[in-house]
């Protein structure tokens, strides 16, 4: 299938932004079992000229499990989430959505990215209902993923008519309408205040429930990352390689504080910063 051009609108941004990113698990990481996994990716290498993005990345995702994958800036993170997307095929290695190898965009793939990227002309049910691929979603589905993002009532509203977490709202609500078995979210809460940040990460983990969507969610905020997350990734920005899998052992609803998860958010930090390259000091 060819890109629609729908689609390359909405990735238009991260096209400029030079996407490159590392996808991988180490090997000791907990990962959902091969027979129960919804996505099986292995990129063995991801270059962009002599650079080596990626390298020897595996992961498994379950159907309702959620993964924050975390990694400093320009390490690769968006570059993965486009090849799992298949909007780049440049690789060696695979991915696999429920058993099948995935070589063009699909609609058991769904998207959200730092800005909803709605189109400006149609109305928010429209939106939703082209979803990102441009297949048309039948009307009751398309109010039923309103009511789910609590927007019943805006269906006609244009975006231009929305704040920055409704529109958020929608785009969640369209990531979902091609009824995807896989939905990826790059930075997805980070342009929100951190109220309406709490609001939309309680309403991504109903959302996954709900519908049983395995979510891969990058995000530089690693209390997010916790709080979400059934396991955080943690790409490494020198090797492009899964440095670290930190597994969240924590039932939901979950509290925002308790022993468990500050002890997670410590594990995230330490990983991270083992991850990092260092900064050269600065000059005298
Ligand atoms: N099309 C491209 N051509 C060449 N280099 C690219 C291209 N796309 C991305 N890169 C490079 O690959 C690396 C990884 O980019 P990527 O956007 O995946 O990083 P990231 O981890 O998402 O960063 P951030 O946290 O800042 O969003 C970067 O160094 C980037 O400059
Ligand atoms: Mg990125």
């Amino acid at each position: 299938m060819n890109l629609p051009l729908a689609l390359r609108g909405l990735f238009q941004e991260a096209d400029w932004r030079a996407t490159g990113i590392p996808f991988a698990e180490s090997e000791d990481a907990p990962d959902a079992p091969a027979d129960d996994a919804v996505l099986d990716v292995h990129v063995q290498a991801k270059h962009y000229g002599a650079r080596t993005i990626l390298h020897d990345v595996r992961l498994r995702m379950r159907p309702g499990e959620i993964v924050a994958l975390v990694g400093a800036s320009g390490c690769g993170k968006s570059t993965l989430l486009r090849l799992i997307a298949g909007l780049d095929t440049a690789f060696e290695g695979r991915v696999k959505v429920h058993g099948r190898t995935l070589d063009a965009p699909s609609s058991d793939v769904g998207f959200v990215f730092q800005e909803p990227r709605l189109f400006p002309w149609r109305s928010v049910a429209d939106n939703v209902a082209f979803g990102q691929l441009g297949v048309a979603t039948d009307n009751s589905r398309v109010a039923g993923l309103l009511a789910d993002v609590g927007m019943t009532g805006r269906e006609r509203a244009l975006p231009k008519h929305l704040s920055g977490g409704q529109a958020q709202r929608v785009a969640l609500a369209r990531g979902l309408a091609g009824s995807p078995r896989v939905l990826l979210l790059d930075e997805p809460f980070s342009a929100v205040d951190a109220f309406t940040r709490m609001k939309l990460q309680e309403m991504l983990v109903r959302l996954v429930q709900r519908h049983q969507v395995a979510a891969l969610v990058v995000t530089h905020d690693i209390e997010e990352a916790a709080w979400l997350a059934d396991r955080v990734l943690v790409l490494d920005a020198g090797s492009g390689r899964l440095r670290h899998a930190i597994d969240v052992p924590v039932a939901r609803p979950r509290e925002r504080e308790g022993a468990t998860l500050a002890a997670a958010r410590t594990r995230i930090f330490e990983g991270l910063r083992d991850a990092t390259p260092s900064e050269p000091p600065l000059p005298p």
